[in-house]
């Protein structure tokens, strides 16, 4: 922590604080069109207007960004870190997708140092896209996850990951045993969960590379440490399903496989869900337990349209964020994944209001992880990790948004006519700028 711990940003300021699938909008949106947040070692002492906040803070340092748009940092719900470089692979569907591609690649992982060098990537990038948190898929290597965390730990960075555990169907060079995993994840939950910002998830990667024992493992290791969480995938792919009723035969169904062995609860977060019976979006609702919707990997990958009106609907409601699953997902941008989620509830005749889209990109990741109390919006004590728009990166986007005038606030219309805008047309280039605990992180 720099020496200076008090300091103010001047821009315009939205956030969300409530959920606007289920509020009026006008109930779960914050905006100052010239706002001052101030931050304190770190995290949100104060927002509000400018105007209001300047004689209280008249002797602290202030940024100003007068033609940007700053949102709290964006949370991806689920990304692969060793996938990275395998990005845009082509022509396959899941199953294929795996052996073809992405088991020689997590293989590299082995090696200490080439794991590091690609965490350091993968994190610049998140970074560069506006993405302050993540839960992350490492390998079955636990070098792997130790590079992970330590390139993290390095960046001060609020990441979620976990050591994958798989056991069978996959190739001998990426498999560990029952008994491996659960011994390499205890002692890297007591390295890492809780260390400076970083958390634990026990990470099978999905029914069909776990036995039984290795499944069970996974929840013993969940008793025994009941603040780390679970992650994995779950109902993506339609011959995956069908491979999972083979290998599990006296299970009722996918989630059950999860269920018998407890991984099922409050904080599980599941991958994808494109196929999830009625039943079981009941169960998830039940349980409390989150999905990570993936669009552009669910198209990438032809998996399905997931149904988002189910997730957040009246009698079953289930926690939803966004995550991008590189490598199977097309980009590392929230914004596009926002923009891919837009245009799956079309295809379905659903709608996304672009503040639904920035909850399901702030608060409703922030909710889905647990961490609702320490990230999401601009709460006062809240970690200051937080993104820097530009809602005129292009030349186009700059004719399509008008320049924002802070004598002159928006009305909540065209606010959220800039906003979807920016999610439409924006990536990395409308990030102006990352900051982490209130430091600066990125700079286009
Ligand atoms: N299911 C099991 N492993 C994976 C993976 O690496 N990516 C995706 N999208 N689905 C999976
Ligand atoms: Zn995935």
């Amino acid at each position: 922590m720099p020496s200076q711990t008090i300091q103010g940003f001047r821009a315009s300021f939205l956030d969300t604080i409530a959920d606007p699938f289920y509020l009026p909008e006008t109930d779960c949106i914050r905006y100052f069109s010239d706002g001052l947040l101030v931050v304190e070692n770190g995290k949100v002492k104060d927002l509000g207007n400018y105007q209001d906040l300047r004689t209280k803070y008249a002797e602290i340092p202030i940024t100003e960004y007068l033609h940007n748009l700053i949102v709290s940092g964006f949370i991806d719900t689920h990304i692969h870190f060793p996938q990275t470089e395998m990005i845009a692979a082509y022509g396959e569907q899941l199953l294929e997708w795996l052996s073809t591609y992405t088991f020689p690649t997590e293989r590299k992982f082995a090696d200490r140092n080439y794991a590091l060098e690609i965490a350091s990537i993968f994190l610049d990038e998140l970074l560069r896209n506006g993405t302050t948190t993540a839960l992350v898929f490492t390998s079955v290597f636990p070098q792997s996850t130790d590079a992970f965390f330590e390139e993290a730990q390095r960046r001060n960075l609020r990441m979620i990951a976990g050591k994958v555990m798989m056991d069978r169907n996959a190739p001998d060079f990426l498999t560990d045993t029952a008994d491996s995993s659960y011994i390499e994840t205890k002692q890297l939950i007591e390295k890492w969960h809780k260390c400076d910002r970083l958390l634990y998830a026990v990470t099978p990667r999905f029914a069909v590379t776990s036995s039984p024992e290795q499944l069970s493992n996974a929840g013993k290791l969940l008793a025994e440490f009941p603040d780390v969480y679970m992650h994995t995938h779950l109902s993506e792919n339609v011959k995956e399903v069908e491979f999972v009723a083979e290998v599990f035969p006296e299970s009722a169904g996918y989630l059950d496989v999860y269920d018998q062995a407890g991984l099922v609860g409050e904080r599980s977060i599941f991958a994808h869900g494109v196929q999830l019976t009625d039943q079981e979006f009941a169960r998830l609702s039940a349980a409390n337990s989150a999905i990570a919707f993936c669009p552009t990997s669910n198209m990438f990958l032809g998996s399905g349209l997931f149904k988002i009106e189910k997730a957040k609907s009246q009698e079953t409601p289930v926690k939803v964020g966004l995550g991008t699953d590189v490598g199977a997902g097309t980009s590392f941008s929230i914004l596009k994944t926002a923009c891919a989620a837009y245009q799956v509830a079309q295809l379905r005749s659903q709608k996304l209001s672009a503040f639904q889209a920035l909850f399901l990109a702030t608060l409703g990741g922030a909710r889905a992880l647990c961490l609702e109390d320490k990230l999401g919006n601009f709460e006062i004590g809240k970690e200051a990790d937080f993104v820097v728009l530009d809602p005129r990166s292009t030349p186009i986007m700059a004719l399509r948004n008008k320049p924002l005038n802070q004598a002159e606030p928006l009305t909540l219309a065209e606010i959220s006519d800039q906003l979807f805008a920016t999610i439409i047309m924006g990536d990395d280039r409308a990030i102006a700028a990352t900051y982490i605990m209130g430091e600066l992180a990125h700079k286009a």
